[in-house]
């Protein structure tokens, strides 16, 4: 800052005025260089080192420092911080007296972890994806952390793709209401609460249809199906007032996103009215450099803050260039007020004037009997049974038959934890072996699941042998993507072995992705797929295995026949060559296999059998404007009690572009006892049923809608309406 004026009054200290005059009072006073520091983010902040910048007002917000202040007991190696000292010289040192905003990735769980997103997601159930997300935020609050970057709504169809294990699932309502969900988790009604912290739907956009399924590839899709199926989480997202969006590594269709003006501006800032922060990813603003779109770091910086990026995550072009690109005429000031308006917003709406440290006195965030709980919940409703010829429950009498546990998850806590965590502890985990020698005593050997003659003569001696298969954590998330998507090499050696001993088998899958199960389906008698389940990974597997709580997880994503299946999805829209699966499989689309999904989206068993009636609507029409109702009955058959997913979708038949093959759009968690039948009724309104036309506006059709019910995607029964102007 060259002339830097004198300290100011601070006026917009005064909680008491609306946060839109207090903004105005402060950039009244903020020279350009200081309002270019409001668009600068950088990493791993530095309570010393940095204080002269931080005090010169040239830093807005700091990524992944963690621990609020210096006496805060970390393990090595994690990250430690003293995010009040560093707030200090913000606070106190800089002129302005404007507070850093702390970011970090508290993607599910902060110290008590609970499943992978693509795990919440098989729950199919908001109000826990609400619970887990405040959990989160209390603990990562106690931190000093003030802003998470989750929920990651990226709509994907490629098992290929690592961060499918950070998605809500390969469809637009289930991704968009949990969304909601976890946002109202995190920020609260008001986000200005010292146990709240603001959330960020993220990568805005396309960034699931990477090609080859290749992180961070280049997206060629048409604006009419990213608004039909991509665009539509992170509305639910805004609609539920996410304080910011990520823009997105990739290009789209040519446009990088951090330099995507209409997607970011027109779009989602005009368009759907977006008052929060559009944050860069990392280094995404100096990446357009390297997908060609810019000739160096000014031009990227140009392109960024037009197209609608507020606030660069670590780049440093902002920093480096904004001022001077103003000062030449290059850049509107306008442009950057609307980005510093923004990012101000959010400090506002934190409540950081007010309470800028962290540090509370005492407070611990180690998991809790009630935070575990939630963990508990959640890993329960991750494990989806797949496939069960009758072996479980397991016998849980003290005098029923030994158990082997074997492979290599179990007793490895950390493993179990899942993709982006990094507070959450291994050693706070229960273990699978933890939880079942708690349960099962004397009947229980543990093994390692090695190939080995050990383990063989484990198997050959044990009743039943629970084998835990799949992927370690480091194998999904980001930058881990995969051409094999059948189990990590090796292990299905061993299950072959131990399969050929011809004695009861259990396979139990830990992923980040839909994996081709064929073989396993084909071996075990029972299989559940139970994704990275986090701190309570022990007991939630233990007690499903053994009956104490009924299986009740859904796959959130198709998982396919094989890699070379890919996409599939309940989204793929019809061709002008049906495909009759059921009369004739030569009408599939390879000479060399059948087309159907191994497992369809939605599917999950439970340990007794269900029956679906007919679907039936209160009426024959849908008025534009208003609802039917849909009715379907549901009955326990079997003797035990169960949760049902009962699953509601749509096909349009006749639109004006291609729509879904079934689309879900609405579901129930039911609770039936044994012989139980329940009516299970869903309002449906027409608008459920709006789709973006040819000239990329909504609209509702009048005509056949066609609604079917089901416990998965492929085992659905139809009822028609037909949505009229006129309630006839
Ligand atoms: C890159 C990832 O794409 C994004 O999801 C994450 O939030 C940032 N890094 C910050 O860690």
């Amino acid at each position: 800052m060259t002339d830097a004026p004198t300290t100011p009054q601070r006026p917009w200290l005064d909680a008491t005025l609306p946060v839109e005059e207090r903004i105005d009072l402060l950039m009244a006073q903020m020279t350009l260089a200081e309002k270019v520091g409001q668009t600068h983010m950088v990493a791993n902040i530095h309570p010393n080192d940095d204080a002269a910048e931080i005090a010169s007002g040239r830093i807005s917000s700091s990524l992944y420092a963690s621990g609020a202040t210096a006496g805060n007991e970390r393990d090595a190696g994690v990250l430690v911080a003293n995010i009040d000292a560093a707030q200090r010289h913000a606070v106190e040192g800089s002129r302005l007296g404007i507070p850093l905003l702390f970011g970090r990735d508290v993607i599910h769980g902060h110290r008590t972890v609970s499943p992978i997103p693509l795990g919440i997601a098989a729950s199919f159930d908001a109000d826990l994806a609400e619970q887990i997300g405040e959990v989160a935020a209390r603990e990562a609050a106690v931190d000093g952390v003030a802003w998470t970057f989750t929920p990651m709504v990226d709509i994907s169809e490629e098992p290929r793709w690592g961060r499918v294990a950070e998605s809500l699932g390969e469809t637009p309502v289930l991704s968009g209401r949990l969304a909601a969900s976890i946002v109202r988790g995190f920020q609260g009604d008001d986000p200005g609460d010292p146990d709240r912290i603001a959330a960020c739907a993220k990568h805005f956009a396309g960034y699931g249809l990477g090609a080859g399924g290749r992180d961070y590839d280049t997206v060629s899709v048409g604006e009419n199906t990213l608004r039909n199926l991509h665009l539509r989480p992170f509305k639910a997202a805004v609609d539920a007032g996410v304080l910011s969006l990520m823009a997105a590594f990739n290009d789209v269709d040519g446009t990088p996103m951090h330099a995507h003006e209409h997607l970011l501006r027109e779009v989602l800032k005009d368009e759907w009215g977006f008052d929060g922060v559009v944050v860069a990813d990392w280094n995404g603003v100096g990446q357009i450099v390297f997908q060609g779109a810019a000739a160096d770091q000014r031009e990227a910086a140009r392109l960024a803050i037009r197209a609608g990026v507020d606030l660069d995550m670590v780049s440093g072009a902002y920093l480096e260039h904004l001022e001077e690109l103003v000062e030449t005429g290059e850049v509107e000031l306008a442009l950057v007020d609307d980005a510093v308006r923004r990012v101000l917003r959010l400090k506002f709406r934190l409540g950081l004037f007010e309470r800028p440290y962290a540090g509370r006195p005492g407070a611990s965030n180690a998991p809790t009997p009630e935070t575990r709980e939630i963990a508990l919940r959640a890993g329960q409703a991750a494990h989806v049974l797949v496939k069960n010829d009758g072996v479980l429950p397991l016998d849980a009498s003290a005098d029923a038959g030994s158990v082997l546990l074997t492979g290599g998850f179990v007793d490895d806590g950390d493993a179990l934890l899942g993709t982006w965590v990094l507070d959450g502890r291994g050693e706070e985990v229960v273990t699978p072996a933890d939880a079942l020698r708690e349960r099962l005593g004397d009947r229980l050997t543990v093994g390692d699941g090695r190939f080995s003659d050990v383990t063989l003569m484990q198997a050959r001696a044990a009743e039943t042998t629970v084998m835990l298969l799949g992927e370690h954590r480091s194998r999904s998330g980001e930058a881990q993507s995969v051409v094999d998507i059948g189990l990590p090499p090796g292990q299905l050696e061993v299950l072959r072995s131990v399969a050929a001993f011809g004695k009861p088998l259990v396979a139990v899958v830990y992923t980040g992705r839909p994996l081709d199960l064929s073989e396993v389906l084909d071996l075990a008698d029972a299989v559940l797929v139970v994704w990275h389940p986090g701190t309570e990974a022990g007991n939630a597997l233990a007690s499903v295995l053994l009956g104490e709580v009924e299986p009740h997880g859904r796959l959130p994503m198709t998982f396919p026949l094989s890699a070379g299946h890919i996409p599939t999805s309940t989204h793929q829209r019809p061709t002008g060559r049906l495909i009759r699966a059921d009369v004739d499989h030569k009408e599939g689309r390879y000479i060399d296999a059948l087309t159907y999904p191994r497992l369809p989206f939605g599917l999950g068993l439970s340990y007794t059998s269900v029956d679906y009636g007919a679907p039936t609507v209160s009426a024959p029409t849908l008025p534009l404007d208003g609802s039917v109702t849909l009715s379907v009955t549901v009955t326990n058959t079997g003797e035990r009690p169960c949760r049902e997913t009962v699953q509601l979708y749509f096909r349009d038949p006749v639109a004006e572009v291609t729509r879904p093959l079934v689309e879900l759009t609405d579901w129930a968690l039911v609770d039936l006892a044994p012989g139980e039948a329940r009516e299970v009724t869903f309002d449906v309104r027409a608008d459920q049923a709006a789709y973006v036309g040819r000239d990329l506006t909504t609209r509702v059709d009048e005509g056949e809608i066609v609604l079917l019910t089901g416990p998965d995607a492929a085992r659905l029964q139809p009822v028609s309406v037909t949505v009229t102007k006129k309630d006839s």
